[in-house]
């Protein structure tokens, strides 16, 4: 033991007893469907904002212009409209400033507590969706459906974090993306069974997102809360008790006093997101606030919000691009599947850095096939072929996305911090996921429109940077006991030396150090 209470790196990490119990599946599962409102309202807006009595009703002027496209011959700029976009991207920005207020919430009140406000203002949302008569009550819905998604985003993952025992707290985690897939893949059948009623179809896609908030407000009311939470409250009896339950044995005492010490640690802090500023958490902080900025950046989201228009500008029809959309939807779903069995074997980092790699391939072979059929004018149109080539292409790289920077993008900032900082780390990850999802989803049209094909050949320079940064800055954490990740930073060839020696020693609390 190195003094002043400090461990050698790498000198071993302990691994806590622990049983798979179906009581903390279940209750990650219920967790997990929070997922489902946010994908859900990713997938709906897309479809909603291309039907014709939507537009009529509520964007008169967007209807006449899409009627009447003049000025713009090229197929790039078709679709180019802010008002419309900030339809869609409102909800973001509002999730944004929610994510803050949760971060509070969480902290004081326990996760439980935030999932269940996300669930019902979302659900309050829904129903002044539903029910629109006029622009305010679709925008006043829109703002609280964006508000129930910055509480459940911020709360979700980091209770499935505290939940999960280690080694299977990758999986358990990612069935917060697997949720959001399946709320993204159900709303494009919505909205491909609503775009063929002649009344109201709208609506009904709009108000069915009440469907995923009900089952999540309903389902929480029967979790339990963290153990780390009810530490974190002063609850250390319930806490144990709690602990003993979810690792479905009473040999629990190692991963308890480590609960405990970081608790206390955590209790010295008066202010989480100045605290987060300090050195010492400089690795977390890089890692929480680009990991999302770089999911983002992608351009995972140019599909999953306008595949049906993307695909109408590539010359596809308006059933087709409906079903376009279904099909990724599909692809992304069971490539999710592929993460949650791989992660807490081959690890993060593995995914990373393959699903990287094929998604630069895709996307350098739909920028060539766009060049190639539509130029730098604009004009021209698929044939059978090269469009399924291309849809072919833009589905390997929704799997890619989809087992790698999908899930990761929530579980590696979820997994990363000490207990002080972990619930300021999630609100920053939420945040900065929100604002540049805001930021994608607002400019799109006009990007698309300027840069043409040079999109796609965008997007992949993004995510050559982004393999890169993980292959460099993001160390391996599989496996690693959530309160001990410091002796990963304190290993790390470039990070180490943010991390003071006795950062590591928290593991190791039955040294005497009681001064
Ligand atoms: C991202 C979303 C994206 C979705 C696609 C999530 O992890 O945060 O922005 O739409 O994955 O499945």
């Amino acid at each position: 033991m190195a003094v002043g209470g400090g461990i050698v790196p790498g000198s071993g990490g302990k691994r806590y007893e622990a049983r798979v119990t179906p009581f903390v599946v279940i209750a990650c599962v219920v967790a997990a469907t929070g997922g489902l409102i946010f994908g859900y309202d990713i997938g709906i807006s897309g479809g909603v904002t291309s039907m014709d009595e939507f537009l009529l009703k509520f964007f008169p002027a967007v209807y006449a212009k899409e009627k009447n496209t003049t000025g713009h011959d090229s197929q790039y700029c078709k679709f180019e409209n802010h008002l419309l976009t900030l339809f869609t991207s409102s909800l973001y920005l509002a999730a944004l400033i929610a994510s803050f207020f949760a971060s509070a919430t969480t902290r004081k009140f326990g996760r439980k507590i935030s999932m269940t406000v996300g669930g019902v203002i979302f659900l309050i949302g829904a129903v002044l969706n539903g029910a629109a008569m006029n622009v305010s009550m679709l925008i006043i819905g829109r703002i609280l459906l964006g508000v129930g998604i910055g509480y459940a985003n911020q709360s979700v993952p980091v209770y499935l974090s505290e939940m999960a025992p280690p080694k299977l707290r990758g999986a358990l985690n990612i069935g917060f993306q697997m949720a959001i897939t399946i709320g993204i893949l159900a709303a494009s059948l919505v909205n491909y069974g609503t775009s063929k009623m002649r009344e109201n179809g709208w609506r009904i896609s709009l108000a069915l997102a009440a469907v995923p908030a009900l089952i999540m407000t309903i389902g929480v009311v029967f979790l339990p809360d963290t153990p780390n939470s009810l530490i974190e409250r002063g609850q250390k009896e319930n806490a144990r008790a709690m602990l003993e339950k979810i690792r479905g044995t009473s040999e629990v005492d190692e991963e308890f006093a480590d609960l405990v010490e970081a608790s206390e640690v955590s209790r010295q802090v008066e202010q989480p997101l100045k605290t987060i500023l300090e050195r010492k958490y400089r690795p977390q902080l890089v890692i929480t606030s680009l990991i999302p900025f770089f999911q983002q950046f992608t351009g995972i989201n140019v599909i999953m919000f306008y595949a049906p228009v993307l695909f109408k500008t590539l010359g596809f029809g308006d059933d087709a691009s409906l079903m376009s959309a279904v099909v990724t939807g599909m692809v992304n779903v069971l490539a999710t599947f592929v993460s949650i069995f791989t992660v807490d074997k081959f690890g993060r980092r593995v995914l990373f850095l393959e699903g990287g790699i094929q998604m630069i391939i895709c996307q350098i072979g739909v920028g060539a096939l766009v060049a190639s059929v539509f130029g730098v004018s604009g004009t021209g149109s698929f044939s059978k072929g090269t469009g399924n080539l291309a849809l072919a292409l833009i589905c390997v790289y929704v799997a890619a996305f989809a087992w790698s920077w999908g899930p990761l993008g929530w579980l590696v900032p979820s997994e990363i911090h000490p207990l002080e900082t972990r619930s300021a780390g999630q609100s920053i990850n939420v945040s900065v996921n929100m604002f540049f999802t805001f930021i994608i989803g607002q400019l799109f049209l006009s990007m698309l429109c300027h840069l043409k094909f040079g999109l796609f050949f965008f997007f992949g320079g993004w995510v050559v940077t982004m393999t890169a940064f993980v292959y460099f800055f993001v160390p391996e954490t599989k496996n690693v006991p959530i309160e001990e990740m410091n002796r990963v930073w304190k290993s790390h060839w470039f990070w180490g030396k943010y991390i003071p020696d006795d950062a590591v020693g928290l593991a190791h609390h039955n040294t005497t150090n009681n001064a």
